[in-house]
């Protein structure tokens, strides 16, 4: 019997550990908010970029998919709303200087979605504002790519990545 009181005693204090120890690590709420809204983001933006792609641009000297939603990207920080660019993640670029990882947490992202990972993600403080910065991959998703980037040819998993930079849901 006092072996039993014992071995329960046991089992609640575990449990309570256990309880103590999800509620420690449980995530924001504000960052599955926000994470959500770029999952949407992204589901819209490249859905865009492959339609685009398919219906119009069926000639490399035709304005690229990714050149009109740089535009739209600009329309959509510009606005307030969020930023978001697409970045190579390949040795050859069509346009190096604005396309390549930029700082600490671009050339994060390359290691992590070179290595495999289908995302890779920070929340930063910025004026005590706090942002949720994404980064989802982009792989060849299309024969047709490889008619402007002749290096995408048979190359599996992520060449490139969007990356966001969205204000948290508070
Ligand atoms: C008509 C030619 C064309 C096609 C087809 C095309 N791209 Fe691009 N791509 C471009 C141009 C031009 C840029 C540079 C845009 C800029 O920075 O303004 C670019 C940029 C990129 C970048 C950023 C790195 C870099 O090279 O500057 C990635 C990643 C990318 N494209 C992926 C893709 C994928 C994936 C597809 C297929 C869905 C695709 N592209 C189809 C012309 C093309």
């Amino acid at each position: 019997m006092k072996k039993r009181n014992y071995l329960f005693a046991l089992f609640i204090s575990i449990s309570m550990t256990l309880v103590l120890l999800h509620d420690a690590i449980a995530e924001d709420p504000a960052v599955t908010r926000t994470r959500h809204q770029v999952h949407m983001l992204d589901t819209l933006y490249k859905n865009a970029v492959v339609l685009i792609t398919d219906k119009y641009v069926t000639d490399p000297s035709v304005f690229s998919a990714a050149s009109a939603a740089g535009a739209l990207f600009q329309v959509m920080k510009d606005n307030g709303f969020h930023e978001v660019r697409l970045i190579g993640l390949t040795d050859v670029l069509i346009n190096p200087a604005v396309n390549n990882p930029q700082d600490a947490f671009e050339e994060e992202v390359k290691h992590k979605l070179l290595a495999g990972e289908a995302t890779h993600e920070e929340v930063v403080t910025i004026d005590g504002k706090r942002y949720l910065r994404m980064a989802t991959a982009v792989p060849v998703v299309m024969e047709r790519c490889v008619m402007c980037h002749a290096n995408f040819k048979g190359v599996d998993g992520a060449i490139g990545s969007l990356v966001y930079k969205v204000p948290l849901i508070e």
